[in-house]
């Protein structure tokens, strides 16, 4: 297969200047595989980026967790491709289900905002995701495959997207989800992929997990052969970020 392995930090609404610059200091000295073996994206809230990029040693990259769905202007408080771009931001965090739900970001917005965003040349983690109610009444297939679709309906070029299944139920709850659960959703997602997309693109895009890894629970999850990652939110704040970062081996 060959995917290169993929550890997303996200780091959401948190953090002080003071603590952002001891998790960086911390990744700085972290011994951890090769950039050629896994690729690692940490994602600071917008007001923190310039310094994280500065900062961060130069095998480790930087991802916003949104941007705007069109070119900049009259949009108060939104900040653009364009200006992550013009920063040397290169990774996007979009369609994120805390932004579905809380923000009503719809299907097709979300679609539109990750083919704004690679239009203007950011590299893409796109988000799908079921909540408990969608996977307790077996419809988590058609809704991951619908959110996926409305990515499929605007993008073309799928290089330099990378996907990420985050079962809502999952999120910050501890209840993570079994190694069977991950793989099942990942496998038929790239399954979907291949009948809709292409077999190419099923082959090489990496589908990472998220929700509730942390270092306890990493590796058995990356033996999966269609879990080719993960999107992590509370342990990528603390040292056992490494460890799930490790966990690529
Ligand atoms: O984007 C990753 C995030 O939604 C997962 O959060 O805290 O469950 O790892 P957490």
């Amino acid at each position: 297969m060959g995917r290169k392995f993929f550890v997303g930090g996200n780091w959401k609404c948190n953090g002080t200047i003071e603590e952002v610059k001891k998790i960086v200091t911390i990744l700085n000295e972290a011994e951890v595989p090769s950039e050629d073996v896994v690729e690692v994206v940490v994602s600071p809230p917008f007001i923190f980026l310039s310094v994280v990029k500065n900062l961060l040693r130069s095998d480790f990259h930087v991802a916003a967790q949104n941007c705007w769905v069109r070119k900049g202007g009259a949009f108060t408080g939104e900040v653009s491709a364009e200006m992550l771009i013009n920063l040397g931001i290169p990774w996007v965090i979009l369609g994120h289900s805390e932004r579905r739900q809380l923000l009503n970001e719809s299907n097709e917005f979300v679609g539109d905002k990750v083919a704004y965003a690679l239009s203007q040349g950011l590299k893409v983690i796109a988000c799908v995701g079921e909540t408990l109610e969608q996977r307790e009444s077996g419809s988590t297939l058609d809704v991951v495959a619908a959110q996926t679709k409305a990515i499929a309906d605007k993008v073309s070029n799928w290089d330099n997207i990378v996907l990420a299944y985050e079962p809502v139920w999952a999120i910050g709850t501890g209840k993570v989800a079994t190694p069977a659960q991950a793989q099942e959703v990942h496998l038929e997602l790239r399954k979907w992929i291949h009948n809709n997309v292409g077999a190419e693109v099923a082959a090489s895009i990496r589908i990472i997990y998220g929700g509730s890894v942390n270092g306890g629970n990493s590796k058995e999850l990356a033996t999966q052969p269609d879990v080719d990652g993960f999107l992590v939110g509370g342990a990528s704040l603390k040292p056992e970020f490494i460890d799930i970062i490790k966990s690529a081996t």
